[in-house]
């Protein structure tokens, strides 16, 4: 699977006093197996740019392509791309409706048209996938938790099986447990094989599980690259508002005291690396 942005601009109510550009120019290609974070200060197009992945949003100018179809164009199905790029929105429990989470969680699959059996095995499949006990599906959404909440809104995106999921600061709110938790889930799901594109703040989080981050400023891409490439770009960062993961602001400054210490953006190479300088060995960059 890809997923490619051309040139992709968004501006809201266009041609009305109130309209605002949120990205502009936007190209990138997300492609199968990834897990990309993608960062950048409020109101920097994040969600905009993520509600264009599976045409909820089209974009004003350019296109977004699947396996290089055109999803906005006409008589390409809306539902087909929507079930294979699953979209989880920020504060998702806010959307849950139905009077019980099964219901809710059934909600996607049904109307892809699919028998009850198989309806019921998704169900009882996602909520297993999110980690709800089996005994809260015929419980009303709004006896939950929070977490819980949160998490049978994602069970109801994952039920119908996408190969892409987006989510939207999926941690956002949550304690630090439930955030643990939360990104455990988000590593879980791509263990078993879903691509992921997650939106976060977190630096911290996102150290731990992207592979590759993309930044945004200002509705634009800012970076693009590995981790370990877009975290050495501290000053960038700053300049954008944005902070560095605290593991490298530990290796940046033992480096400007003169140690021999790699540049890590990950808490387990760091222990490495300095496990080996008290050692006095060599740590290897
Ligand atoms: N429905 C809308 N109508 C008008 N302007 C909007 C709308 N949604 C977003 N915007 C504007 O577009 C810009 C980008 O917003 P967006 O929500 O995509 O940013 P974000 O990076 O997700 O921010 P945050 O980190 O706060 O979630 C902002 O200036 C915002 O005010
Ligand atoms: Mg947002």
């Amino acid at each position: 699977m890809q997923l490619q942005f051309e040139q992709v601009t968004h501006t809201y109510q266009a041609g009305s006093p109130f309209q605002s550009t949120a990205i502009r120019d936007v190209s990138l290609t997300l492609g199968s197996g990834e897990l990309t974070a993608l960062i950048g200060h409020t109101g920097s197009g994040k969600s905009t740019l993520a509600q264009h992945m599976n045409a909820l949003l089209a974009p004003t100018s350019g296109r977004v392509l699947l396996d290089g179809k055109d999803i906005n164009q006409k008589g390409v199905s809306k539902k087909e791309t929507r079930q294979r790029i699953g979209l989880v929105f920020q504060y998702a429990e806010t959307q849950l409706f139905e009077e019980t989470v099964a219901k809710d969680v059934a909600f996607g699959p049904k109307n892809l048209g699919l028998s009850q059996a198989e309806i019921d095995a998704r169900v009882k499949e996602a909520l297993h996938r999110v980690g709800l006990p089996e005994e809260i599906a015929e419980k009303s959404p709004f006896e939950l938790s929070g977490g819980q909440m949160r998490r049978a809104a994602i069970a109801g995106v994952i039920a119908m099986r996408p190969e892409m999921l987006v989510l939207d600061e999926p941690a956002a709110g949550l304690d630090p447990m439930g955030r643990e938790d939360m990104l455990a889930l988000v590593r879980s799901f791509h263990q078993a094989g879903t691509s992921i594109v997650m939106i976060s703040h977190s630096m911290d989080d996102v150290a731990r599980l992207a592979q590759r981050i993309i930044v945004m400023d200002q509705g634009q891409v800012a970076l693009d690259g590995p981790a370990e490439e877009v975290f050495q770009d501290a000053d960038q960062l700053n300049q954008m508002d944005l902070d560095v993961p605290q593991v490298c602001k530990l290796a940046l400054r033992l480096r400007e005291e003169g140690f021999d210490f790699p540049l890590c953006y990950r808490m387990e190479d760091a222990e490495k690396a300095l496990t080996a300088l008290l050692k006095g060995g060599k740590p290897h960059a």
